[in-house]
């Protein structure tokens, strides 16, 4: 669902990040797994990826506390002046309280509502379009989103199939209510289906293993992917996000100065950059460096090219992401 801007518009204030020390590269799976280098990057563009000390107690609400300290710091906000605090996320050593509770904490947001939200890859990006519209009504000035996941966490690593593509990420944005309704998210999109949940999930519970996987030796706790599905997915419904974006708002794509998208396998976004026929230089990737590290991934890009000055006020950006549920969600900027 839609809705046009109105009301007040959003402005980004800046963004941090978090990435755990510890690398996990492809080198270092070929020593615990029957896999390669080669096969690696030739499926997933993977180099290497950053995982967590879990021994030590790293994980994600660690990587959610740190993605907004430095967003706090970064923009120099007063904590005080947040009055919601969103982390998206699937990994979360705890339910309750939530990572959101934690990390407002952490930076003293004692103004601060929180809650998580969980909508596996897409949801730092279902974050950004609540946030966006909680804003634009002006009950909200001020809101942090932040996505972390640590999926290093949630991964057996005796299957290949699966581990081979996850790493550990967290970033955070701090949003502000202005009153020129221009800028801000001038289009967004949410969506979910959940007719084949089954190709991407995460039981707690045997009960909750599908027939079809009943005799994986996978143990609870861990992700169970069916690649292949996932891929058809994606590189279908990566393309039909942008395209609608592009149409429903009335934007050309060549108007667009960055794709800010889910780094899931660098060939799905390889495919929709090319479909499109946009330049390298216009859809940022770090997948080589960290991995897919789900709700993290998009802040993290979003981050990195913040710092390197590769997102500028006046520009227009999309961000677009799918993951387990299925879901999907796509949020188009006026910087
Ligand atoms: N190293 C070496 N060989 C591997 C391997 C690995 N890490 N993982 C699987 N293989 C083997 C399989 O056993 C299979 O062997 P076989 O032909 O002898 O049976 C072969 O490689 C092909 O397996 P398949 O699963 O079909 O590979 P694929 O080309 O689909 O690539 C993924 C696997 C996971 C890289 C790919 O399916 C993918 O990226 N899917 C999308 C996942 C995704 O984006 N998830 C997140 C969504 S947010």
């Amino acid at each position: 669902m839609t809705q046009p801007p109105a009301g007040r518009g959003v402005r980004i204030v800046g963004t941090g990040s978090s990435v755990p020390d510890q690398t996990l590269s492809n080198a270092d799976l070929e020593k615990i797994l029957d896999t390669s280098d080669e096969w690696i990057q030739q499926r997933t563009g993977i180099k290497t990826r950053r995982v967590v000390d879990k021994a030590a107690g790293g994980g994600t609400i660690g990587l959610a506390c740190n993605s907004l300290a430095s967003a706090v710091a970064n923009t120099q906000t007063d904590p005080k002046d947040l009055e919601l605090v969103i982390c998206a996320s699937v990994t979360q050593e705890m339910h309750c309280p939530s990572a959101a509770c934690r990390a407002a904490h952490h930076v003293g947001a004692t103004n601060a509502a929180a809650f998580d939200l969980g909508a596996a890859c897409s949801g730092f990006v279902y974050g950004l379009n609540i946030a966006d519209t909680l804003l634009r009504q002006g009950r909200y000035k001020k809101i942090a989103v932040i996505g972390s996941d640590a999926m290093s966490t949630v991964l057996d690593y005796s299957e290949r199939s699966v581990s081979i593509l996850f790493g550990d990420a967290s970033g955070a944005v701090i949003l502000e209510s202005v009153e020129d309704p221009s800028l801000g998210c001038i289009y967004q999109s949410m969506g979910a289906d959940a007719s084949n949940w089954q190709c991407l999930y995460l039981p707690t519970r045997q009960v909750d293993v599908p027939e079809v996987d009943k005799d994986n030796p996978i143990a609870l706790g861990n992700l169970r992917m069916n690649g292949r599905e996932v891929f058809k997915f994606a590189v279908k419904k990566f393309l039909a996000v942008i395209e609608d974006a592009v149409e429903q708002s009335g934007v050309n794509i060549d108007d667009i100065s960055q794709l800010i998208c889910h780094q899931s396998n660098l060939r799905i976004i390889e495919s929709a950059r090319e479909k499109l026929g946009l330049e390298k230089e216009r859809v940022y990737v770090n997948i080589d460096r960290v991995g897919n590290s789900s709700a993290g991934s998009i802040p993290l890009c979003l981050d990195e090219m913040n710092q390197a000055g590769k997102i500028k006020k006046g520009e227009k950006v999309l961000f677009v992401a799918f993951g387990g549920g299925l879901t999907w969600a796509s949020s188009l900027w006026q910087l």
